[in-house]
């Protein structure tokens, strides 16, 4: 539940006064847009679906008293980040929530490479052009924050192969470039969450029942991810939001990889559709 009542004015202080938030159409982006107007900061809404994107802008504005503005992109292409500089050239951005992101599972061999391809670019190449970007401008004024979204499968889960690999490869950049930045001001989070009840995580769910797998994944509010996230923000480095989640993803870090191989690719294979299954017998 979303309360208008405005808080203690930290965060648009440090990552204000206005910040970009991608996938901001549905689940955590969504959340991220109404908090951080809760907070008195402009928000820049990014996705595809620009009428959701205006509607979402209306009520911002008019609950929160803040200014909004809609760029409708998609960001799995080369023109995506060229396309929200020109939008966002004349505001003073002080925080960017790389959220926006592309899933991918079951067999590799199902899907073409064009389509992981397109994956990469939104998890992966975007979300870097845009840190290239905006962080300049952040190190210039020695002020700002940059957040990525990642996953627990970047402990590298099975039957998520372009999705696991790209979200191993944006934990480890936010850290990189979270020790390069800090000298100059600029906070970094990298957020792995397990299962969020999204539009993604529910998607997922229809074809890989990842709340029956035996350790119980349990799922997390879109909210309460971007509620923590945002307190953690120059707090930590990295967070997985929910203490279950963040516990099972601290526990199975610490198991050798070909274990969590085995250990979860058998029990994905357990919970998939019959139709994920079929699948992955080996494409021509
Ligand atoms: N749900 C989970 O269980 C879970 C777990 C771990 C990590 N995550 C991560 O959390 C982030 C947010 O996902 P979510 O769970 O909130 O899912 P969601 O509700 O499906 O939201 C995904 C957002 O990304 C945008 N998006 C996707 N492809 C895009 C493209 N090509 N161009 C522009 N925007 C695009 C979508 O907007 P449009 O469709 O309007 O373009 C939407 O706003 C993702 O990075 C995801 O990998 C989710």
């Amino acid at each position: 539940m979303v309360i208008w009542a405005r808080s203690s004015g930290h965060l648009k202080a440090k990552y204000g006064p206005w910040a970009i938030v991608t996938g901001a159409s549905s689940g955590i982006g969504r959340e991220y847009a109404f908090e951080l107007a809760r907070n008195g900061l402009n928000v820049v809404l990014v996705a595809r679906r620009r009428q959701v994107l205006n509607a979402l802008a209306e009520v911002l504005c008019n609950l929160a008293k803040v200014e909004a503005r809609v760029v409708a992109v998609d960001l799995s292409t080369s023109d995506a980040v060229s396309e929200i500089a020109l939008r966002t050239f004349d505001l003073d951005i002080g925080l960017l929530v790389n959220n926006a992101g592309a899933a991918q599972y079951g067999s590799f061999l199902r899907d073409s490479f064009q389509f992981h391809a397109q994956v990469l670019n939104v998890n992966v190449v975007t979300p870097i052009a845009l840190a290239r970007y905006i962080g300049g401008r952040l190190c210039a004024r020695r002020r700002g924050g940059i957040i990525f979204t990642s996953s627990t499968a970047a402990a590298l889960i099975p039957y998520f192969a372009t999705y696991a690999s790209s979200k191993s490869c944006i934990s480890n950049f936010a850290h990189l470039i979270g020790f390069e930045m800090r000298p100059f001001g600029v906070d970094v989070l990298c957020v792995e969450p397990g299962f969020v009840e999204t539009e993604m995580g529910l998607l997922m769910v229809r074809d890989i029942d990842i709340r029956r797998l035996s350790h119980g994944v349990r799922p997390v509010s879109a909210t309460r991810v971007a509620q923590e996230a945002l307190g953690k923000l120059g707090v930590a480095s990295i967070l997985t939001p929910g203490w279950f989640p963040r516990m099972a993803n601290a526990i199975v870090r610490l198991l050798p990889v070909d274990v969590r191989l085995r250990l979860f690719g058998g029990q994905i294979r357990k919970v998939m559709s019959a139709e994920l299954r079929d699948e992955l017998v080996p494409a021509e």
